[in-house]
């Protein structure tokens, strides 16, 4: 078999058999596909598409070109939860605590973010002494012990994604969904667990601008994750405005402790709230342990908070974080007030997620640094009634050029308009799961 044939193969419309796929995987994986191959193969997988079995191989190969996480041994469930990504989604930080705390086992890969979209990994590392560099072993032991752990990507689990996923950056092939289809169950697969709930960001700030592409995106990962024997279930959520007032690392992590010891703050934090209940009511729903009404109890009872602490010590925090939020604070902060008195149409999620990352929060390019103190605090959402005056956003920033900077660009990220205007839900939809294909 060479890579060549393959190239032609897909480039023609024809359908891989499995053993292609697995040469392609092995090959990305190893090395012994040199790039410029991989690159012409992605091309032409990006343009005639994969058919859901071609789509279920990869996603097989993929996972089996590395290491696997071997759960055996923790109590089941075995849940992760995954988001496609978007702006102030810091939903990890509550859901995992939660969801241990009623039961599940949640073991979870998190990655960094890059571009707007914030990574799980640069905010839980914005808490002093949070580290979430964990071997296999030591997840496994934290897992047994306290039913969750969280811990970075590491590049021996499912290394072609990693190879695959560096060119498709380069190449114009990230927007295809049996790619992205391939690359998140591939990790999933190979993290171990057996059930996902995956959180597909549909608007502005995601990567799914549109209901039909986000819809489609979910429908893919429902029906790979049941033919590649994973059980997934998928919501589509709101990414037209930024999730919950916070925008920012450690701006981030304080807003989810603040829902974890159940403040009742802006309406902001409270969609961000209900959203995290809800896909705890799925995630629940899905393992057969209960609804959205045992998340709500075991957040209001205090036990996802217990949880929560437990995990931050496991993973060598400060729980001082915990009890107030001065800690990781910008020096320079500015506000955005309102120039009219109206109601919010729109509170641009892409916009705001730019101007946290032209403040540092997030990263331009890979590898770059952040800064973990600064972002942007929303005060509205889409719908809220507003006075001439009233506050907008609160910018937290490394000096005050850079926070007047902000204000200019955030002016720009929301409209005030005369007419009452209603938010979507937070929620839009629940796919489910189509069933095995047998189709192209
Ligand atoms: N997230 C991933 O892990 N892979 C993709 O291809 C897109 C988003």
């Amino acid at each position: 078999m060479d890579a060549r044939e393959l190239i032609e193969g897909k480039r023609d419309g024809l359908a891989h058999t499995t053993a292609q796929l697995q040469f392609l995987a092995e090959g990305a994986a190893r090395g012994t596909i040199p790039d410029y191959q991989l690159s012409a193969w992605l091309m032409a997988a990006f343009l005639r598409g994969l058919n859901p079995e071609e789509t279920a191989g990869l996603t097989l190969a993929m996972a089996a070109s590395g290491e696997t996480l071997d759960l055996a041994g923790l109590p089941k469930p075995w849940v992760d939860k995954h988001s496609t990504g978007g702006v102030g989604d810091k939903t990890t930080i509550v859901l995992l605590p939660l969801l241990a705390a009623c039961g599940l086992t949640m073991v979870k890969m998190s990655g960094r973010g890059l571009g707007i979209t914030g990574g799980t990994l640069d905010k839980l590392e914005s808490v002093p002494g949070f580290h979430t560099d964990l071997d296999p072993e030591a997840m496994k032991d934290q897992a047994k012990e306290i039913g969750l752990a969280l811990t970075g990507q590491t590049p021996r689990l499912a290394p072609a994604d990693k190879a695959l996923y560096a060119l498709r950056d380069v190449t114009g092939t990230v927007a295809s969904i049996p790619l992205i289809t391939a690359s998140i169950l591939s990790k999933k697969i190979a993290g171990g667990a057996e059930t996902v709930i995956l959180d597909v960001k549909c608007g502005s700030g995601a990567f799914m601008r549109s209901l039909p592409e986000a819809r489609a995106l979910a429908q893919s990962l429902e029906q790979i994750g049941a033919l590649a024997g994973l059980k997934v279930r998928t919501a589509v959520t709101d990414m037209d405005q930024p999730l919950g007032s916070a925008v920012g690392n450690a701006l981030e992590v304080k807003e989810a402790l603040s829902v974890l010891r159940g403040e009742t703050g802006l309406e902001t934090t409270s969609r961000f709230r209900e959203l995290c209940l809800s896909l705890a009511g799925i995630a629940l729903k899905t393992v057969g342990l209960g609804d959205e009404s045992t998340a709500t109890r075991a957040l209001g009872s205090g036990a996802a908070l217990e949880k929560a602490k437990d995990w931050f010590a496991a993973q060598g925090a400060d729980l001082g974080v915990f009890d107030s939020n001065n800690w990781s604070l910008a020096p320079s902060r500015a506000e955005l007030v309102a120039k009219r008195t109206g109601y919010v149409r729109r509170v641009d999620a892409r916009r705001v997620g730019e101007a946290a990352l032209s403040l540092g929060a997030g990263r331009p390019t890979k590898g770059a640094a952040i800064d973990p103190r600064v972002g942007v605090n929303s005060f509205v959402c889409v719908g809220d009634h507003v006075q001439a005056g009233g506050p907008l956003f609160e910018v937290h920033a490394k000096d005050d050029e850079d926070a007047q900077r902000t204000v200019a660009k955030l002016s720009l990220a929301v409209e005030i308009v005369d007419e009452p205007m209603s938010a979507r839900p937070c929620l839009l939809e629940l796919e489910t799961n189509p069933g095995p294909s047998t189709g192209a």
